[in-house]
């Protein structure tokens, strides 16, 4: 009976988020948080990981180090251990853009530069984070959740060849693990649609690009995707976060080797902008 389950879903979990200083990674923790668990945030930037655990000095430990470094992850699982007693959840989330940079407008050596530095961050981080938290998952009966994107199914979804492909292959990762840890271990990932963060693009392109998934202002970023979003929507952090607490604890015990789209139904489109009611007439 739904009655039974507890009412905070992540009661005395433990819980591991790699990018949990900002953005979408620091919203699911929260939100994780405010739902009892207990946070091992992972992050390489040392201050944004202050704020959360000066919020939750007893529920997150902060650990700094690049998901690049296999040590790090290392680090990571042995601090949930050695802190909360072990690890029920990895959230892989950590992710670095392409600043949309076309195939054609990259010179050989900075397209080499830029897949290594991409493809290492937002698929090899994941894995080696799957990795070193594998063993606690099994023997607790965990899960994995991971950060996809809408460019893990579409073109033109706002990255580049090279995000697009990293994000790509992110859904081979979830959809392999699914196979390769059941029984024990349910694997799934959430595909946000444009997000409003500061999402960095990666030391090899932002020469080519800039520094951020933003180039405007937050006003300009909020219309833009407002413009191009069925439903609208210059979506929040928060807006993704249920997605990954249905996943990632008990309520879905059937669901694993799944992506489950947050886009503001960018993956329904097809051709048509126009809806019947707006400017620019109805559907064809
Ligand atoms: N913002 C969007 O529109 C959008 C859309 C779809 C998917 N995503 C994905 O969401 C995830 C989170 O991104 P975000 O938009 O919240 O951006 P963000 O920059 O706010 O958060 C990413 C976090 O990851 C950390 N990080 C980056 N590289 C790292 C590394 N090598 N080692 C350790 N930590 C590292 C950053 O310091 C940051 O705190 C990424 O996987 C991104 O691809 C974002």
């Amino acid at each position: 009976m739904g009655s039974s389950l507890p009412e905070r879903q992540l009661h005395d979990r433990v819980v591991l988020v790699t990018g949990a200083g900002s953005g979408i990674g620091r919203a699911v923790a929260g939100l994780f948080l405010s739902e009892g668990a207990r946070v091992v945030a992972f992050d390489r930037s040392p201050g944004s990981l202050s704020e959360l655990s000066g919020l939750y000095p007893d529920a997150v430990v902060s650990v700094v180090g690049d998901v690049r470094d296999p040590g790090a992850h290392d680090e990571a699982v042995a601090a949930a251990i050695d802190c909360f007693g072990g690890l029920d959840v990895l959230v892989g989330n950590a992710g670095v853009f392409d600043g949309s940079v076309a195939l054609e407008d990259m010179d050989a050596p900075t397209l080499r530069a830029g897949f290594a530095e991409i493809l290492e961050v937002n698929v090899l981080g994941y894995l080696l984070a799957a990795r070193a938290a594998a063993p606690q998952l099994r023997e607790r009966r965990g899960s994995m959740v991971f950060t996809v994107s809408n460019a893990g199914f579409h073109a033109g979804s706002g990255g580049g060849v090279i995000y697009t492909a990293s994000k790509h292959a992110v859904v081979g990762v979830v959809r392999q693990l699914a196979h390769e840890m059941a029984p024990d271990v349910r694997v799934n990932g959430v595909a946000p649609g444009g997000t409003i963060t500061g999402l960095r693009v990666a030391d090899a392109l932002a020469g080519l690009a800039g520094r951020t998934l933003q180039f405007g202002d937050r006003a300009d970023s909020e219309s833009r995707l407002e413009a191009v979003t069925p439903l609208r929507l210059a979506a929040e952090p928060e807006d993704h976060a249920a997605l990954y607490l249905l996943l990632a604890g008990d309520r879905a015990p059937a669901v694993t080797g799944e992506v489950i789209a947050s886009d503001g139904g960018l993956g329904v489109r097809g051709l048509t902008y126009e809806r019947r009611g707006e400017d620019g007439g109805g559907n064809a």
